[in-house]
């Protein structure tokens, strides 16, 4: 089954069981707190990938240590009257239902049989189909966003559930900061290092995105089995953090990036330009195209990042973040 009709199939289920919940054959308003809602949806880089084999499911068993970084998406929500969810992107193309803060805002709607439509206006930064979790991010930010503004009664494992059944990375952007995620990605562990320890030599995140989008799915199915790993980087990443150090250059390792490097040349070339420009350490978020460049002087990646643009690239510099409940306002 493809993943909209498992998707409609999961729309359809969590319709009926919130009816029954809710002991009523009819919508119900929500108490909003104000009438207009901020959110901020955080990018993330994956620091490893490991994957580890595929699954009966036709997905592949993950490990990887995620971190969020201050380069963010914004959304503004507002409730209407007309009962259905609108998108109004500022990448026109993403102004759509099927983007998937629309769907995330749809699940619980019907979840919670609610009368209300929300428009959801996102100011996108993040760029698109580039590893960097945009789109999952946008999704959790609407789901917290919505659960705190309209006081939504959802447990925590409810809301895991949810944005589980939105795609593999959107439980992490639940909580972000640094955490690794097992599973298809879904099973998330915040990790014990905060970022009072975090290593200052890394601090700094220059990303360098080619000018392609790469589809996710197209990365793992043509992925073979001798790029998969038992794990071992992930834990050494971890350990080396959790003890406040700089992990090896090496265990920065993402299994996907031999094909993804082999299929889009100009990710390697990218990749050779970053290493030319003098970055210390640089890896592949996800299954790419972008690239980050970790640093620990602001100067130095301010420099390889005016570089670089000279040469035409698309760059963003930022810094590793832990996003707090703070970053919902409603007005
Ligand atoms: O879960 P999500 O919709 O983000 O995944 C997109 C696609 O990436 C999946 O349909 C699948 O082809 C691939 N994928 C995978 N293994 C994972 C995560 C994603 O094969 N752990």
């Amino acid at each position: 089954m493809g993943y909209c009709s498992r998707f409609m199939g999961m729309m359809l289920d969590k319709s009926a069981i919130s009816m029954h919940n809710a002991g009523m054959g009819h919508a119900q308003r929500v108490q909003t707190s104000g009438s207009v809602c901020f959110v901020r949806a955080y990018a993330k880089i994956n620091l490893t990938l490991d994957v580890l084999g595929r699954r009966a499911d036709g997905y592949h068993a993950l490990a990887t240590v995620m971190q969020t970084v201050d380069l963010h998406d914004t959304l503004c929500l507002t409730a209407t009257d007309d009962n259905r969810v609108q998108v109004v992107c500022t990448r026109p193309e993403l102004s759509n239902e099927d983007n998937l803060a629309a769907r995330a805002a749809q699940l619980l709607r019907e979840r919670f049989a609610l009368q209300q439509g929300i428009l959801i206006e996102l100011r996108k930064r993040i760029p698109i189909a580039a590893g960097l979790g945009g789109g999952s991010s946008d999704a959790a930010a609407v789901l917290l966003a919505m659960r705190q503004w309209w006081q939504l009664s959802l447990s925590p494992s409810e809301l895991q559930e949810l944005a589980a059944s939105l795609g593999s990375d959107v439980p992490f952007f639940l909580t972000g900061g640094l955490a690794l995620c097992e599973g298809r990605g879904e099973q998330v562990t915040p990790l014990a290092a905060s970022l009072t320890n975090w290593p200052s030599s890394i601090r700094w995140v220059l990303l360098l995105k080619p000018a392609i989008g790469i589809a996710t799915a197209s990365v793992f199915s043509g992925l073979p089995a001798s790029d998969y790993t038992d794990g071992s980087y992930s834990r050494a990443v971890i350990t080396a953090l959790q003890a406040g150090s700089l992990p090896q250059p090496e265990d920065f390792h993402n299994s996907l990036e031999r094909s993804v490097l082999e299929r889009y040349p100009e990710v390697a070339q990218a990749k050779v330009d970053l290493l030319q420009a003098g970055c210390p350490l640089v890896g592949l978020s996800g299954s790419g195209p972008t690239l980050y460049a970790l640093f620990s002087e602001l100067s130095c990646a301010s420099q390889v990042q005016e570089r670089l643009q000279a040469q035409g690239y698309e760059m963003y510099l930022s810094h590793v973040i832990s996003p707090n409940q703070g970053d919902i306002r409603v007005l």
